[in-house]
């Protein structure tokens, strides 16, 4: 079985090939994503239903031939095992029962809540089986902040007034839900691996909202802790962590949080990854998400500068952040010839 370019370079060896995977690139840009979508209409049956799982994991494989499968879930799958009621509203998107204090979690919950989570394994275990052995298959969680604000907020938010409150007015009761968090998703990530995920990737898409001085306890340790945690559960996978919006914080992210590479969003300028992150770690992006919709010279010049700043070290192509639903497929078919034949 040949390696996959993905693992290869999540090892630190620069590919000839570049790998390229998206996120999100099971969604509703693909018209057969949408057929199953519309099999199940509720989208935590739809998530726990291994069959269906693998089904939409491996369209974007079948239809582009990309390097990795990510496998179909969600991360509020946790806050869903947590018993928070969590359900998708068509054109709302997710509604989770608030918490009323951070520190008003209860660890009896954490006594069964993996069983809950057993399908998502049953799909990884299925998906690896069909999966042709030089593809990678990624697993992933929420990071503990971005779930805080799913539960503290009962949906999206733009600006997080509850949880960014909680973490200024009640440092002990979100102390008390990152432990529980950290435990969860490490756990989480744990069957993950143990069912054949061959990466785990860690979404901390909110950590934007975390001012700079309270990002080592919020976003910084809690990474720490759950790796140290896989690590002591045996897990060897290799961990991109994907610290959304962070900025200049990638640096002591990069440093300090334990993960084997960082996903870098738009906002990261490359030429300045060059200069501040250590030249041995794979980075994984960067390409505007938007800039798929029109496509054309534009995206492909916005894909030199990402090719050409990142040729001097291990890099997996992505977009810095998910692929949005009006997405023409044939933009993306053109984005990944270009990337496949760079230079
Ligand atoms: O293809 C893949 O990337 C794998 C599956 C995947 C989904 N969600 C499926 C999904 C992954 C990796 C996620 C991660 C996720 N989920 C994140 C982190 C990544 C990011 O975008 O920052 C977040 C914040 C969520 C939470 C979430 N899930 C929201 C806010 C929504 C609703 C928003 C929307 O687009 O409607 C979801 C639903 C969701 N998860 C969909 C998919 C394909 C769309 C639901 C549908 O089909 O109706």
């Amino acid at each position: 079985m040949t390696a996959s370019l993905l693992l290869q370079t999540l090892s630190g060896t620069k590919q000839a090939q570049t790998p390229i995977w998206i996120m999100r690139q099971a969604g509703r840009y693909l018209a057969e994503y949408r057929a199953v979508r519309a099999s199940e209409p509720d989208f935590i049956s739809f998530c726990l239903n291994p069959e269906k799982a693998v089904k939409v994991t491996l369209q974007p494989i079948d239809r582009f031939n990309l390097d990795a499968a990510i496998i179909f879930s969600d991360i509020l799958m946790v806050p869903w095992a947590l018993d928070r009621n969590v359900h998708f509203k068509t054109g709302v998107g997710p509604l989770l029962d608030p918490l009323a204090a951070p520190g008003d979690v209860d660890d009896a919950l954490l006594e069964n809540f993996i069983d809950k989570l057993a399908p998502v394994g049953h799909a990884i275990k299925k998906c690896r089986a069909q999966l042709a052995g030089d593809k990678a298959l990624i697993g992933f969680a929420g990071a503990p902040w971005t779930i805080i604000t799913y539960m503290a907020e009962g949906g999206t938010s733009r600006d997080f007034p509850t949880a960014r409150q909680w973490v200024w007015s009640d440092k002990k009761g979100v102390e008390k839900l990152l432990e529980q968090l950290i435990h969860a998703t490490a756990e989480f990530l744990t069957l993950q691996a143990r069912n054949g995920a061959d990466v785990l990737m860690l979404f901390d898409s909110w950590a934007s909202a975390i001012p700079a001085s309270q990002r080592e306890w919020m976003i910084i340790e809690p990474a720490r802790k759950i790796i140290e945690q896989l690590r002591k559960n045996g897990v060897t996978q290799p961990v991109i962590g994907f610290p959304k919006g962070i900025g200049e914080g990638l640096i002591r992210y990069a440093h300090e949080s334990g993960v084997d590479a960082v996903g870098l969003d738009h906002g990261v300028d490359p030429q300045w990854v060059g200069d501040n992150l250590p030249k041995s770690m794979p980075v994984q992006g960067n390409l505007d998400p938007l800039s798929l919709i029109s496509g054309g010279d534009d995206m492909l010049r916005a894909v030199d500068g990402i090719m050409t700043a990142f040729d001097d070290r291990p890099h997996i192509f992505n977009l810095g952040h998910g692929i949005t639903p009006p997405t023409p497929v044939e933009n993306l078919a053109a984005l990944l010839e270009y990337v496949r034949g760079w230079r």
